[in-house]
């Protein structure tokens, strides 16, 4: 059950702010870098990635565009279930494109594998992956990022765009929820 503030339900920050903007200004230098002369399209799959997306292209100089895809697999529950759904598709075209695809973690690896196999039907000109959060000791499709900001424990990380049943995502920092407020007496 939750408290009467998201705070309060925080049972230590994970990862500061300050470690979040360094981190993702040193993800937006390398991106730059490997990206100059090109024009990439970032592609953030909402909801959980919109303000590592925000960020992230703040930190890149090189000419990029944006588009947006939701995808639902998790409920409201804490284990993958599985399911990919496209709520919403993306606006343009990628073909010919150097795609970049945004996420907030990678945790089974089930929803990006999925995605990654949707995005290269349309043929782009390349597509690498962005994942500020890692969560490598629970995958189990065989997928890796190019871009990585964190390695994560096994913990359930709420903040900075991830949430716990819609609510937590506005919290500025990554913070493990308290299992109180998810298990269930
Ligand atoms: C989260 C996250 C990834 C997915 C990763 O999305 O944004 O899309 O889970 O998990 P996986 O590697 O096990 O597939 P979620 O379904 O919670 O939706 P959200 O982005 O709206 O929070």
């Amino acid at each position: 059950m939750k408290g009467n503030n998201m705070k309060e339900d925080i049972e230590r920050v994970l990862i500061s702010e300050e470690e979040l903007k360094k981190r993702v200004a040193e993800l937006g230098a390398q991106i730059s870098a490997d990206y100059a002369g090109k024009e990439p399209l970032l592609v953030s799959v909402l909801r959980g990635s919109y303000i590592f997306m925000a960020d992230l292209t703040r930190s890149i100089d090189c000419f990029c565009r944006v588009d947006f895809m939701a995808v639902s697999s998790y409920g409201s529950g804490t284990v993958s279930s599985g399911q990919v759904n496209i709520i919403k598709d993306l606006s343009d075209s990628i073909e010919g494109k150097d795609v970049i695809v945004v996420e907030d973690i990678l945790d089974s690896g089930n929803t990006l594998s999925y995605l990654i196999k949707v995005l290269q039907a349309r043929h782009p000109a390349s597509i690498r992956l962005a994942t500020l959060l890692d969560k490598p000791s629970r995958r189990t499709k065989p997928i890796t990022a190019d871009y990585v900001g964190f390695t994560v424990p096994d913990e359930f990380v709420v903040g900075y765009g991830l949430d716990y049943d819609e609510l937590y995502r506005s919290l500025p920092y990554i913070g493990i929820l308290k299992p109180c407020v998810y298990q269930k007496d």
